[in-house]
């Protein structure tokens, strides 16, 4: 088993299990999308002062365009604000030199046929993002638990392969993707909700394959092998590596290549060749191609020694300072670390709990001061309540944290994530009292709170064949 490092895969067939083993309730039942914009919050800790516009690629995207105080937007102003800031695109941060790295790779051994792509936007439609890549309608991907939506159609991008069916369409035959990617994910030194990856494709023509008497896949396979044996190489030098069957919605056979790299197996990337459908929807009917995605801070915490996700996000000059352009694999020396303050809190889980939902909160209030959550204690008593017990690790990577800041970190966390408890607990008993099914998607938003009054617009939206359609809105104190 490889080292699992910083988001492995998300469509590969560990997260299918992972689908089937969390599926038991519906998308909705577990993704309610109480955004922590969503609920009035004690100002001091829980709002920073967010940019209202930003510019991608020329573009102006303004803050109410990406958070709104919508029940089917869960994108947290956190989030926002790291939309526009781009790090793959700094050619002295280790993201911009391992990205260039890559490219002089591709550039050198394929004559400057590939075309690059690093600022296309990462706010995509559902269709880009999951159907025109054939990801299944109930892919666990898809849930508001997993991923940030703006709107019932609109996400950020969780993978750059939202891009190969456009990128097609207009013609590219060959090219690479860089971007920023999103997922709600759990906290740890190697999980943060923004990271970035490449995509990489290439497209080819019967004329390619027939004069080798090998079948179009088999040759598509065997070229994609050797280039990323390749590549591997360029990075981390002689390593010995191997190959690993997997599977993913958008390719088959699908690989993934792990190198052995001080003393573990690592998963470096996920490639295989393209599903034919993909290929025929987008104009490219008479060929085959080979695609790959990899995580570029997966990469880059191994080559420049890195050893928490957050710092690639500082701005404090002992870590910016390290790395120069074009210096792949300069060893990041640590400065002085501060003490971590841990807290722990337990409660009650009902259905709708999920850790992601809880990571959300704790982000929203404590940003980047929070290192880790993890689940300490597990315990169901004997009328089946199960209660958690969450240790939250939090430390600065800048300076000491006062007593008094954790504390009332602590208490906006705890608050919040009472707040959010009873609203799932109403939108639980609303489900019953208005005998709905379980799959007729009933989203909820608080728009008031004052100690133990919840006040909650609820919203039912309708499932049908061309869509779903909203009800009114009631309201519910
Ligand atoms: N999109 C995949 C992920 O984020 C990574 C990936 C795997 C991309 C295989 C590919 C591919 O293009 O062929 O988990």
């Amino acid at each position: 088993m490889a080292l699992s490092l910083v988001h492995s895969t998300l469509f590969s067939k560990t997260s299918q299990l992972l689908l089937h083993t969390k599926i038991g309730f519906s998308h909705f039942s577990s993704s309610i999308p109480f955004s922590t914009s969503a609920l009035p919050s004690n100002p001091k800790t829980w709002r920073r002062p967010v940019i209202s516009v930003l510019e991608l690629g020329g573009v102006k995207i303004a803050r109410d365009d990406v958070v709104r105080d919508d029940p089917t937007n869960n994108v947290p102003d956190t989030i926002f604000s790291k939309l526009g800031l781009q790090l793959h695109r700094r050619d002295q941060h280790p993201l911009g030199i391992l990205k260039n790295t890559i490219y002089d790779y591709f550039d050198t051994n394929y004559s400057n046929k590939f075309d690059k792509f690093d600022e296309l936007c990462p706010i995509v439609s559902v269709k880009q993002n999951f159907d025109d890549v054939l990801v299944p309608a109930d892919h666990v991907s898809r849930s508001y638990n997993d991923t940030y939506y703006v709107d019932s159609q609109t996400v950020l991008r969780c993978h750059t392969s939202a891009h190969q069916a456009e990128l097609l369409r207009k013609g590219h035959t060959h090219f690479l993707v860089t971007g920023d990617v999103y997922r709600r994910d759990s906290i740890d030194s190697t999980h943060y909700p923004v990271f970035h990856q490449m995509e990489g494709f290439r497209v080819f023509s019967p004329d390619e394959w027939e004069a080798s008497g090998m079948d179009g896949t088999s040759f598509a396979a065997e070229d994609l092998k050797k280039c990323l044996e390749g590549l591997a190489t360029h990075l981390f030098g002689a390593v010995e590596m191997r190959w690993v069957d997997t599977y993913f919605p958008f390719t088959n056979p699908s690989f993934e290549l792990e190198i052995y790299f001080k003393e573990k197996w690592l998963e470096v990337l996920g490639c295989g060749v393209t599903e034919q459908e993909i290929l025929k929807r987008n104009g490219k009917l008479n060929n085959v191609a080979w695609a790959f995605g990899l995580g570029l801070e997966r990469l880059a915490m191994v080559l420049f020694d890195i050893p928490d996700i957050r710092l690639f996000w500082s701005d404090d000059e002992r870590f910016t300072s390290q790395f120069s352009k074009g210096q792949l694999g300069t060893k990041f020396k640590p400065f002085s670390r501060y003490p971590p303050c841990y807290k722990d809190m337990s409660f009650w889980i009902s259905e709708s709990f999920t850790e992601n939902n809880l990571c959300e909160v704790v982000r929203g209030i404590a940003g980047d001061l929070v290192e880790e959550v993890s689940l300490i204690d597990n315990f169901t008593n004997k009328k089946g309540m199960t209660s958690h017990c969450y240790r939250i690790s939090y430390r600065s990577m800048e300076r000491s944290l006062t007593d008094e800041e954790i504390n009332d970190l602590q208490m906006s966390v705890r608050e919040q994530h009472a707040a959010n408890s009873s609203l799932r607990r109403l939108y639980y008993s609303m489900r019953s009292k208005l005998l709905l099914q379980e799959s007729t998607p009933l989203t909820l938003d608080a728009y008031g709170y004052s100690a133990a009054i919840i006040t909650c617009r609820c919203k039912i939206t309708k499932l049908s064949d061309d869509g779903p359609s909203s009800s009114d809105s009631c309201i519910f104190v």
